[in-house]
């Protein structure tokens, strides 16, 4: 009998551990523990027993029956439990926060540029960035043998069959190294007068460092007009660069070489990081490189179908890329294309 009952408790336990829902749990109840449930026909029975028997089974049975009580209540609970976890909705918890993205720095800066520039009247404006070399090149003024192809390294993308005269390969798509090619673009679309930013993304065939990479971004700038001098660049860069940084940036003209302007000026701006004393950032001089600027050439004026008797216009070409790392105090250009979340996070 001892056995039988030791055989059975195990057989319930089996069982127990196997079930999946209460209602499998009420069907081993009933036949278990029911009123004919196996377990309660045995205690029962050992009414009928006799002497020291009747008394140690009696024990046994009835020490397995509350074990057994116990597990089933036990098992209940957690089957309860979860099904509540399943069907109950609390409405007063706190919503999952959604993970929202946001804005790369290069964009913001972008988007206070042409909120600055457009309240100064200029038209924001985009171009290829799969330029020709036309474009890119020939109509501002730097033809094909000309060494100030030098001062771009250039991508040059299909190739194509070499111009007359150029004396080397070179195929006639670039991805443009410079936001100037919209210079001609928007001069034959839209004519003179004109006041437009371009910001975009341009392509060197560099070698990535610190301070180079392969792809950054410009901000061009050019405002053509009847009697345009050197002192509107002057005042509108002003403008500009305290509307980015909040305050009175001191800038550094001094002459520079690009083949589209006459003259042509190289535009320093007072370190902000160490307030022109000398730091990391600005190697010390105090003073960051960021803007090439000039009066707009007249053949360039000409390639773009303006007259340059009746007009003129200055340019220039804002380092986006550059004024971000500033701004933001960035000592790595690489860190914007990265694509590293430790690093866009913080914005
Ligand atoms: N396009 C020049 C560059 O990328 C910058 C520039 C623009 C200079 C306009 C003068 C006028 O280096």
């Amino acid at each position: 009998m001892k056995e039988r009952l030791l055989q059975l408790k195990q057989e319930i336990l089996d069982n127990l551990g196997k079930a999946k829902d209460l209602s499998v749990l009420r069907n081993l109840e009933t036949k278990y523990l029911g009123r004919k449930g196996e377990l309660t026909k045995i205690l029962r029975g050992i009414s009928s027993m006799a002497g020291e028997e009747k008394k140690n089974i009696g024990k046994l049975a009835n020490e397995i029956k509350t074990e057994l009580r116990n597990k089933f209540e036990q098992v209940e609970r957690s089957l309860s439990g979860s099904a509540d976890k399943a069907g109950f909705l609390d409405v007063t918890l706190p919503g999952k926060k959604i993970k929202q993205g946001h804005l790369h720095p290069i964009t913001i800066i972008q988007n206070e540029l042409e909120d600055l520039f457009t309240s100064m009247g200029f038209m924001v404006l985009d171009g290829p960035e799969l330029e020709s070399d036309y474009y890119n090149f020939e109509a501002l003024n730097i033809p094909g043998n000309h060494p100030a192809r030098d001062m771009q390294d250039t991508f040059y993308v299909a190739p194509g069959p070499s111009p007359a005269g150029a004396g080397e390969w070179r195929s006639d798509m670039v991805m443009r190294t410079h936001t100037s090619p919209v210079q001609i673009r928007a001069m034959r679309k839209y004519g003179a007068p004109l006041r437009c930013v371009v910001p975009g993304r341009v392509f060197r065939c560099e070698a990535t460092d610190a301070c180079h990479d392969t792809t950054f971004d410009q901000l061009e700038g050019f405002m053509i007009d009847k009697n345009i001098s050197i002192s509107n660049l002057i005042s509108v860069l002003k403008e500009m660069l305290s509307g980015i940084f909040k305050q009175e940036v001191k800038i550094r003209v001094r002459p520079g070489y690009f083949p589209f302007v006459e003259p042509g000026l190289e535009v320093d701006v007072n370190c902000t990081i160490c307030d022109g004393k000398g730091c990391p950032s600005c190697k010390h001089s105090g003073w960051l490189e960021m803007i090439g600027a000039g009066m707009i050439h007249p053949n360039v004026l000409k390639y773009g179908g303006i007259d340059s008797k009746e007009y003129s216009g200055f340019a220039f070409g804002l380092g986006l890329t550059r004024l971000a790392m500033m701004k933001y105090g960035i000592d790595d250009i690489r860190l914007f294309n990265s694509g590293d979340l430790k690093f866009l996070e913080q914005f």
